[in-house]
């Protein structure tokens, strides 16, 4: 097929997906060929930016940012993942409006947002399994968006104390986690991890939704930080989306670029932070889509 009618084909799927309210259940498999064969002509250079554009401009306000596709596609916040947009998928929030409602649905039934749902379970276990074996833990949380986490390890385990410190970049991300928080004692701090230092050391260094985005270069070195900033005995736990992620297609289209990693690369990574080998553990959620490494210092 010529690249015209094939972006003419294209267009007018979705076209017809718009008109007919967004996909349902049964159209999911069909949904996510197109945006399979999408990433193909885009990776074999076929569709360029100017033909994607054309097939985004069919999905009209679906892609705005009433729909979480849109939310994610926009990036009002300036960046992807923002602590607005992650929040939404934690809270599993579906537009009222009948014209958003299928696309919202969909993108929560995906397994990157449900491993998203997932790593806040993660969260949760970890620190409630750590609190259960101490009388206090230290913990450094790095780049800690919604707090969303640490707001329900609080109210589940209400008699629990830990001591938190939250490395953000986002102001927005900061006033809207002490909101939500609403008095429970996190200690933020307003800073690019790229400048923040500090004397102290913890107990855990946790950093989930960051990684994703870093080179394997700017990984190691900060890695190397977060190590640095852990008490002997302690450990560092790092989260990264995995290759396994069947909804690469979608988070491409969408421009939400994460650097998708396997257990094999995470592990390389962290030997060349200077961890040995039998200090490593790579963990997963359920879905194997979120990724967790485990260092614990010696
Ligand atoms: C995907 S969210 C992850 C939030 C949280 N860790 C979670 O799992 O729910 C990424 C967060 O990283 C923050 N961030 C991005 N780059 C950063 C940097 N260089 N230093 C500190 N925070 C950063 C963003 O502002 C955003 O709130």
């Amino acid at each position: 097929m010529e690249k015209d009618e094939l972006v003419k084909k294209h267009i007018g799927y979705i076209k017809m997906m718009v008109d007919k309210g967004g996909p349902e259940k049964q159209e999911y498999s069909e949904f996510s060929d197109f945006l399979y064969e999408i990433q193909m002509l885009k990776a074999n250079g076929i569709f360029l930016e100017k033909e994607l554009t054309e097939i985004r401009k069919a999905f009209k306000d679906t892609l705005s940012k009433e729909t979480i596709q849109g939310f994610i596609y926009l990036k009002p916040h300036g960046y992807s993942g923002d602590f607005e947009i992650i929040d939404k998928i934690y809270l599993s929030d579906i537009s009222d409006n009948p014209k958003y409602r299928n696309w919202d649905i969909y993108a929560h039934t995906l397994d990157a947002t449900i491993a998203v749902r997932n790593r806040k379970k993660y969260f949760k276990n970890i620190f409630g399994e750590k609190i259960n074996k101490t009388t206090s833990l230290s913990i450094l949380n790095i780049a800690s968006g919604p707090s969303r986490d640490i707001y329900e390890f609080y109210a589940e385990n209400p008699n629990k104390s830990i001591t938190i410190d939250c490395v953000e970049l986002d102001k927005n991300a900061i006033e809207y986690s002490k909101n939500l928080l609403n008095g429970h004692k996190v200690n933020f701090i307003n800073e690019n991890i790229f400048r923040f230092a500090t004397t102290k050391m913890y107990d855990v260094v946790w950093s989930a939704g960051l990684f994703d985005y870093f080179s394997d270069s700017v990984f190691i070195k900060i890695l190397q930080r977060l190590i640095s900033w852990t008490k002997l005995g302690g450990e560092i736990i790092v989260g990264n989306f995995s290759t396994n992620s069947k909804a690469q297609p979608y988070m491409e289209f969408i421009e939400w670029k994460l650097n998708y990693r396997t257990q094999e690369h995470l592990m390389e990574l962290a030997l060349k932070a200077g961890a040995r080998k039998n200090q490593i553990q790579i963990n997963q959620e359920p879905l194997g889509v979120n990724l967790f490494l485990h260092i614990k210092k010696v």
